[in-house]
């Protein structure tokens, strides 16, 4: 399991700041005052540590919050933060049942030495996470999102850490495509494990979650969607980070899938993310419809690659075009096979088994094992590198 902190601000700026220093320790959710979920959160994320802002003009909200939830859960970290503090602030926090401060001006190696030793004080924290999580978006039905997310799954597992756990979670639309496309039976889906999330451990995942027999772990959406009402938002949502504890990568294909909230918090905690889209204006089209709704949920959406499906150097529309018309950046180009996927779908194989040295596969192999030098330095904890700013920098509202 991973360190999980909540951070109480009203400002994402600042929660971007405290997330920043806060990525090599763990996972940071950001939470508005006065949410209903707040308290119910903490329990079910099993976080030790809140920070909550203590500004100007809402020290007594902190206080109060911080009393509150002292009230429930009486051995939660509560750590009092403000982008500058004075003693009186401090004081204010302390006060409230804050064991510490932590000042965002300060340098980021003050905020995450602090943060350390708030960690070593802390009762029963669990062990910190190790997984990357890397999600594949799909601009439009039929643009490839799953194939590529199955292949990129595999490669992982049989090329890049055949001894690692690696996990395919599959929340394209139809349910069940990536089984399909990898022949394998799923009898457990995600409501199945969301339901089970209390008692989730190794052995559930190693006699419940389906495998491929190159050891890969799929899991899906229920075929019957309405199955995910009945499931509890905030279980889903801390399945999701758990996942990153038990697996060094988790492939998610979200490829068609609608469910705004859950899609919202993968995208948060995601490490990398891509989006597939066909040079083709319907394509380009739904893409800039889906990235302005996400922005319009405050995502930043500099943070997606653009992935080019289907590519063909014949078409007038190039991948640096798209990119700059969705002002993403290229991340690769996926070459057109259609031959080879039919020959693959008529056989029930994935091209890797029918063709390994396929072009396509070989664009995914660089893909993977950038993923892979990524999951071997360890979440956040690597220097900052090409890929940093495609590090969470935000973490969605749960409103
Ligand atoms: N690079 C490619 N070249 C040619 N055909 C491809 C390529 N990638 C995928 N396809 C084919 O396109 C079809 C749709 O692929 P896939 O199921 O991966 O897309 P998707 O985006 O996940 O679609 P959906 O949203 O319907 O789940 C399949 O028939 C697949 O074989
Ligand atoms: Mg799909």
């Amino acid at each position: 399991m991973e360190h999980r902190f909540i951070v109480v601000t009203e400002q994402e700026t600042r929660f971007a700041e405290l997330n920043e220093a806060l990525q090599s320790l763990g996972v940071a959710v950001w939470l508005h005052w006065n949410t209903d979920v707040l308290a119910q959160l903490v329990g079910s994320l099993g976080s030790n540590i809140v920070f909550v802002e203590f500004s100007g003009d809402n020290t007594q909200k902190a206080s109060e919050l911080a009393g509150n939830l002292l009230s429930v859960y009486p051995r939660l970290w509560i750590v009092g933060f403000a982008s500058r503090a004075d003693n009186g602030l401090i004081i204010e926090a302390m006060r409230a049942g804050a064991r510490d401060f932590v000042e965002l001006q300060a340098p980021r190696d003050e905020i995450r030495r602090s943060v350390q030793h708030v960690l070593e004080q802390s009762p029963n924290l669990p062990a910190q996470s190790t997984g990357n999580m890397i999600t594949l978006l799909g601009a439009r039905p039929g643009v490839g999102t799953s194939t590529a997310a199955v292949h990129l799954a595999l490669l992982l597992k049989q090329e890049v850490m055949p001894d690692e756990p690696v996990l395919l979670l599959d929340f394209g639309y139809p349910a069940g495509d990536a089984a399909l496309y990898l022949d394998t039976k799923v009898g457990f889906n995600f409501c199945d494990a969301v339901r089970s999330l209390r008692r989730f451990d190794h052995a559930l995942l190693n006699t419940a979650f389906a495998h491929h027999k190159s050891g890969l772990a799929i899991l899906s959406l229920p075929h019957n969607l309405a199955d995910l009402r009945d499931i509890s938002p905030v279980d889903a949502m801390t399945l999701l980070s758990l996942f990153k504890s038990y697996f060094k990568v988790v492939v998610v294909d979200l490829g068609g899938f609608a469910g705004m909230d859950l899609l919202m918090y993968a995208l948060g905690i995601s490490d990398r993310i891509m989006l597939v889209s066909e040079q083709t204006l319907p394509s380009v089209f739904s893409a800039r419809q889906l990235l302005q709704n996400l922005r319009e949920r405050g995502f930043e959406t500099e943070r997606i690659g653009l992935l080019t499906g289907k590519y063909d150097a014949r078409i007038d529309m190039t991948p640096e075009q798209i990119a700059q018309n969705l002002q993403l950046h290229c991340v690769d180009n996926l070459p057109q096979r259609t031959d080879k996927m039919i020959a693959c779908a008529n056989l029930g194989k994935p091209l890797l088994e029918v063709a390994p040295k396929d072009p396509y596969l070989e664009v995914l192999r660089g893909i993977a094992g950038s993923q892979g030098r990524l999951a071997g330095a360890g979440v956040g904890d690597s220097a900052p590198g090409p890929d940093s700013f495609l590090r969470r920098l935000f973490t969605p509202l749960l409103k």
